[in-house]
């Protein structure tokens, strides 16, 4: 039987690029004009059938889900590789942050079956003062590791060589370090795992034969098969190999990992939860078009216009459905219940109407059919809470004053969250 997206993905192919992917697309901020849509049913399989317990959803409709996100959206994640891994402690602090953590950096080194090499760089907090192991938030950084602390012992991360303008004022010491709350962290009790995402996918179209891409067998420069991965994808399967170091390390329980990421971090960071049950909660902060916003409400960003500017984060299958949201035969909030019955938690800001914060929150409460298929509990009204009341349920999420940011605040939220569940 030809499956409906398989149909789909033969039209992708056919006219990948002729579809959408327009930079001038019109964006809707108002909520009048968010056209009548009708979201698919988590609960409902391709053939009309109907999910009644979790072991229906798990032998069934989670793995089409699954895969229609793979084939459609993220593209499918290589399973057999071929890749090697060391790991060697370059660097290690045993009084970071005056006594409170053990710094260590890692370098990882890979080595793709065709003899390829690729480097990058893991800066790795555990708190000092717990006896014994400690859970650990596994999130990646935009600009470098040093740009994450003003520690003047955090090497830069290596890929600033090759995204990095001369006497760019980003990828400078503690730059994003209003991002990163790690006191507060290590005195709650949690290790914190940084990468800069850039070592694993430097982040522009034209930069991918610079990551760790060509060490993949299906490899091919200047070209991507329909349902092939893009960044998102390989940061997702980055944030894998951390956690295959942290399943390692001495001080860390591998049974209590989570991920978090911001914004097109938090789109990698729930795509890298779905396919990675080692992470038992998954943090999605403003992650907006791609991440948990709803697509069919078209509310800010929309595909046409994230598949113009960043071509390389999603498959190309994906671009047939700009400017047409409707024809997706999903939508996000089935991703988020791709989660369950592990945890998910999704924050919105106040003033990031790009991101949609409605259609993150709706996604979000929609994902909670599943989580009921477990006897668990997901958010308990369609009316999105108003700002500052986190809902800390088996599906998570608040809403925060100010932009499109990750502050201390959602840092606050997000370590509540973990002690409720992974503590
Ligand atoms: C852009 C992009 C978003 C993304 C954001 C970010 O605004 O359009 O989709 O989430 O960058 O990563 O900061």
């Amino acid at each position: 039987m030809i499956k409906r997206w398989s149909v789909l993905l033969l039209a992708a192919g056919m006219c990948a690029s002729a579809a959408g992917q327009n930079k001038k697309a019109p964006v809707n901020y108002d909520e009048s004009l968010v056209p009548a849509y009708e979201l698919p049913d988590v609960l409902r399989c391709a053939d009309g059938t109907r999910v009644e317990n979790a072991k229906q959803w798990e032998r069934k409709r989670r793995p089409e889900l699954l895969r229609m996100f793979s084939e459609l959206e993220y593209g499918v994640t290589p399973k057999h590789t071929g890749i090697e891994v060391e790991h060697e402690l370059v660097a290690e602090n045993p009084n970071a942050f005056g006594g409170l953590a053990t710094q260590k950096q890692v370098l990882f080194k890979f080595t793709g079956a065709n003899g390829k090499t690729h480097q990058a760089l893991l800066l790795l907090y555990i708190p000092n003062a717990p006896k014994g192991r400690v859970p650990v938030i596994v999130s990646y950084n935009f600009h470098g590791n040093q740009s994450t602390t003003l520690e003047e012992d955090v090497i830069f991360s290596p890929s600033k060589e090759i995204v990095a303008e001369m006497g760019s004022e980003k990828w400078v010491r503690g730059e994003q370090r209003s991002r990163w709350s790690y006191e507060l962290i290590l005195r709650r009790g949690y290790a914190v795992a940084t990468m800069a995402y850039d070592d694993i996918y430097p982040d522009l179209p034209h930069l991918r034969p610079y990551g760790i891409s060509p060490l993949f067998p299906n490899y091919k420069e200047g070209e991507r098969d329909a349902d092939e991965w893009g960044a998102i994808g390989t940061w997702a399967w980055g944030y894998s190999r951390i956690a295959d170091y942290l399943a390692k390390e001495r001080r860390i329980d591998k049974k209590r990992m989570a991920v978090l990421g911001h914004s097109r971090l938090g789109k990698t960071a729930i795509w890298a939860g779905v396919q990675d049950k080692r992470f038992k909660v998954v943090m999605s902060n403003d992650s907006g078009c791609g991440g948990a916003a709803l697509a069919k409400r078209v509310f800010g960003e929309n595909i046409a216009r994230i598949t113009a500017a960043f071509p390389h984060w999603f498959c190309t299958a994906f671009n047939q459905f700009s400017e047409n949201e409707k024809a997706l035969p999903f939508d996000q909030h089935e991703l988020l219940a791709l989660v369950a019955p592990r945890h998910i938690y999704v924050a919105s800001a106040q003033n990031d109407e790009w991101a949609d914060p409605k259609g993150e929150y709706l996604s979000a409460y929609h994902a909670g059919k599943v989580y009921e298929l477990y006897g668990m509990q997901g958010l308990p009204s369609a009316e999105q809470p108003g700002i500052h009341q986190p809902q800390l349920y088996d599906v998570g999420y608040h809403y925060r004053a100010g932009k499109h940011d990750v502050t201390e605040y959602d840092w606050m939220c997000y370590l509540n969250y973990c002690d409720k569940y992974l503590k």
